[in-house]
């Protein structure tokens, strides 16, 4: 499938989009205390959503019931926001949210924890977030995918994390997931050219032990297949002729 470009119009559509996904994100990291469950998160997260007319993304999409994604300590992504899923003192937990406005999808994710949580820990949430930011440095027109998968792999590398290889950042639009499939790691000048108008959702998922991960017999939720810690980040951006522009965090 070829990769679609955005008119400047359907940006602001997803621009739109963005905006009430960062303001969800606003509600979320203030209600995210010790006791929450998942359930109780997944509820607020419909709730605002809806209130802002706008379709949650994940609802429906390939069968998946609900309208986030949580995923606690060891799991990666996809992790279903069940009610016996508690945060408590030292739990670290990825939300990840897709908004549907105006005909466009926004999709991002962002690591929460409960203090105390280990020095190593608050690491690995920074370092995640870091990697995110290195990617899109290089999301200038006429650099590549490579380019920015390249930069992501060794900020979170030289750091001692490593990078879900199995899962993949992706381009998004009028579908939650489009082409092209991003991998986070990667060689310089690989893959293909970025053009303005283009539109990624970019989402490093970094482990504290090794990239490999499991699905659980749920079929949705992926675990590190060593049962050590797996931070996630991720922000819808648009490739503009300066550079990249963030579309999901408040403006
Ligand atoms: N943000 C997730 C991704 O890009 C989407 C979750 S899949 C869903 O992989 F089914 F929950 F929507
Ligand atoms: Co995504």
């Amino acid at each position: 499938m070829a990769i679609s470009i955005k008119t400047p119009q359907e940006i602001e559509s997803m621009k739109k989009s963005g905006q009430i996904l960062a303001k969800v994100f606003e509600v979320v990291e203030k209600q995210f205390k010790p006791g929450i469950s998942a359930k109780e998160i997944d509820d607020l997260i419909h709730q605002e959503i809806i209130a802002h007319h706008a379709t949650p993304s994940f609802l429906g999409y390939q069968g998946y019931k609900y309208s986030s994604c949580i995923s606690k300590n060891e799991e990666v992504v996809h992790g279903i926001p069940y009610p016996d899923k508690r945060f408590m003192p030292g739990d670290i937990g990825s939300i990840d949210i897709g908004v549907y406005f105006e005909g466009f999808h926004s999709d991002a994710a962002r690591t929460f924890w409960i203090d105390p949580i280990p020095k190593e820990v608050e690491k690995l949430i920074q370092i995640t977030e870091e990697s995110f930011y290195k990617a899109i440095e290089q999301a200038i027109p006429g650099n590549t995918i490579g380019d920015m998968a390249f930069a992501l792999q060794t900020h979170a590398e030289t750091h001692g994390f490593s990078v879900v290889r199995d899962l993949c950042s992706h381009g998004i639009g009028k579908k939650l997931h489009e082409d092209p499939l991003i991998p986070n790691y990667g060689t310089k000048g690989k893959g293909i050219k970025l053009k303005e108008g283009m539109t990624f959702a970019i989402e490093p998922m970094i482990n504290m032990g090794t990239y490999h991960v499991l699905t659980l017999s749920d079929k949705w939720t992926i675990i590190t297949a060593d049962q050590k810690l797996s931070a996630h980040y991720e922000n819808t951006i648009c490739i503009t002729k300066d550079g990249a522009e963030i579309l999901t965090s408040i403006c």
